[in-house]
């Protein structure tokens, strides 16, 4: 997984790719590139490291000309390396491409060609696009193109240069996200819109399978079939603004912070009167399913496993939570009376993406929950509804979690209340203020800096909660290896005298969450066990619970049991910050992750 940009105007396109590829780092950041058409010749610079090298060798050596693409890399075939690294051009240096995605039928196809005498510079799947591109052209770039996709297995965005044919560039996609943006004298082109939006607030979506050739003053959409289509723009209602620090040290530490707001927007016009209004599912009959999925990757999953509890209780149905990469391969029991939710912050995740075509190709009712407007799983599923948490930049997801377990718990509530149950008015009520209690939370950010630094000299934490926080403790778990690096593994309390408690000795850290009223009365017992063995407890609470030797407690407000899920969240995450801040890791960036994962 990758990002890729493109640029052909009347301006020095170095300036957009560059610009472009820094906000796309998220995707990937092993090694980074651009090819520039200028004087008739493609210039090509291409390293391994972060995109900063690449700049480094850049202001050394500027390239010039009004024709370009670029791409920051996240290795799948090929270790990081100068050669691995895009663009790739052909041996005569005519055509180069930008290609985000993974050619399965890479082996073959090299094969082939290397039968027709080509020879391959790299270890990559892409190379073979450029080299078949190559092999097929004659004096028709478009053509060219189509025919390598014909023969191309997998998933592509591609950006396509050549010197035959200097006033275009050709972009392409099949389940991989591209974007093109109208600017001033200009069309661009990139796999996510905050590399667009210093350009342009004006994009189109290019669907699966199609085709666009760009040229400075016009732009032509194309079929699978090859026909000319007309495709509308449209107007990205957020700005760049909104993609930046705004003051923060780091992405991670704004966007925990703008929690209170981002729910508060995932919210507005969602409640009214204790009823819970989702006019985007008002055709569905719920009463049809017999069962429920919830399908996801990482963070997503977190959320997907609290909001498939709250539904079950809710209605009584049968609710499932799965892995999306593990759901396609389980053999799951999908017929049309099966309501499936794909949970996505991204709305590109691969396995998701290829859980939702498989569950929607075997008849059931699909709704994805996504943050990105517009992205490919938010325009797949019959019904979409959005997180409104704004664009997610740090690769460890924070805003976009909570917005997600905002928007399951009022889709539980929407779904019960359809099928006839009366509910929860408490839930309800409180559910509007709970961006007032975050903001609270985040004001004692100083104890949790405190709790973080049980954790300096830790290389194992042990998170244990029940029931919903049993979901919160995998999430804070995942948080702290992510950013932090400290191996933490989150258990069902009542697991650990069945193994886990052998890890406990004197200093290990122990953080637990207890504050399902049915439940955490058993979990602060469970605590007390690893007290014994010499463990460091945190707890999370909620008033009332009896508590003894647990030095580190921190009492959450009083809110229904399951918006506690929420509130646990915001700790956990910022355990997970300072204790990543002490250690000097690079927050935004954490070693071997990327933000949007589009393999498999
Ligand atoms: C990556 C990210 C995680 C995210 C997961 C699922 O692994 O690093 O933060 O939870 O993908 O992403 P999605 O965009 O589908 O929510």
């Amino acid at each position: 997984m990758c990002g890729i940009t493109a640029y052909v105007g009347h301006q020095d396109a170095l300036t957009f790719l560059l610009q472009g590829l820094e906000k796309l780092e998220y995707r990937g950041y092993d090694s980074a590139g651009v090819t520039i058409l200028g004087d008739q010749k493609l210039s090509t610079v291409k390293t391994k490291g972060r995109l900063q090298d690449l700049i480094t060798i850049l202001k050394a050596q500027p390239l010039h000309g009004h024709v370009g693409i670029g791409h920051t890399r996240w290795a799948t075939h090929g270790v990081p390396s100068n050669l691995n690294s895009h663009p790739h051009s052909n041996a005569d240096e005519t055509i180069s491409i930008v290609h985000n995605g993974i050619i399965e039928n890479y082996r073959e196809l090299k094969d082939e060609l290397m039968a027709h005498g080509y020879t391959f510079q790299s270890e990559t799947d892409s190379e073979v696009v450029v080299q078949m591109l190559d092999y097929y052209y004659s004096d028709d770039l478009l053509a060219a193109t189509r025919q390598t996709l014909a023969r191309i297995e997998g998933s592509y965005a591609l950006c396509i240069l050549s010197t035959h044919e200097p006033d275009k560039i050709i972009v392409a996609r099949k389940d991989s996200p591209l974007i093109i943006g109208e600017a001033q004298g200009a069309y661009v082109a990139a796999s996510d819109i905050p590399a667009l939006l210093e350009y342009t607030k004006n994009v189109y979506f290019l669907e699966d399978n199609e085709l666009a050739v760009l040229k400075a003053d016009s732009i032509t959409f194309y079929n699978q079939q090859g026909q000319a289509i007309q495709k509308e723009s449209v107007e990205i209602p957020y700005d760049l603004e909104a993609a930046q620090k705004d003051g923060y040290d780091t992405f991670m530490l704004k966007e925990i912070y703008e929690q209170p707001h981002a729910i508060a927007e995932t919210l507005r016009g969602r409640i009214h009167e204790n009823k819970v209004y989702l006019d985007e599912l008002q055709n569905i009959d719920f009463n049809q399913y017999h069962q429920v999925y919830y399908v996801a990757c990482g963070t997503a999953y977190h959320a997907s496993l609290c909001g498939s509890q709250v539904l079950q209780k809710l209605t009584r149905l049968p609710v499932t939570a799965m892995v999306a990469s593990e759901f396609r391969y389980n053999d799951p029991l999908i017929d049309e009376k099966t309501l499936a939710i794909f949970v996505s912050q991204s709305g590109e995740t691969a396995d998701t993406l290829a859980a939702l075509r498989l569950a929607k190709s075997q008849g059931a009712t699909t709704i994805a929950i996504a943050n990105v407007l517009g992205s490919t799983i938010s325009r797949d599923a019959d019904y979409v509804l959005y997180t409104c948490a704004g664009p997610e930049i740090a690769v460890a997801s924070t805003k976009a979690y909570t917005t997600q377990l905002v928007l399951l718990i009022l889709l539980a509530c929407y779904i019960a209340d359809r099928l006839g149950f009366v509910l929860d008015a408490k839930l309800l009520e409180e559910l509007p203020h709970i961006s007032d209690h975050i903001a609270h939370l985040l004001e004692d950010h100083e104890r949790f800096a405190k709790y973080a630094k049980l954790l300096e000299d830790q290389r194992d934490a042990y998170f244990i909660g029940r029931n919903l926080d049993y979901a919160s403790v995998l999430e804070g778990a995942l948080k702290l290896k992510e950013v932090s690096y400290v191996h933490a593994d989150a258990y069902v309390a009542g697991e650990l005298k069945h193994g886990p408690i052998a890890l406990i000795e004197e200093g290990s850290v122990v953080i637990a969450v207890a504050t399902q009223p049915q439940i955490a009365s058993k979990t602060i017992n469970n605590i007390q066990e690893t007290i014994a063995r010499g463990a460091r407890v945190v707890l999370f609470t909620t008033a009332g619970q009896e508590v003894k030797n647990v030095a580190n407690t921190y009492y959450l407000p009083e809110v229904p049991a399951v918006l506690q899920t929420i509130l646990v969240a915001i700790p956990l995450q910022l355990i997970a910050y300072y204790t990543a801040c002490i250690k000097g890791c690079d927050v935004d960036k954490p070693r071997n992750l990327a933000k949007s994962v589009t393999v498999e």
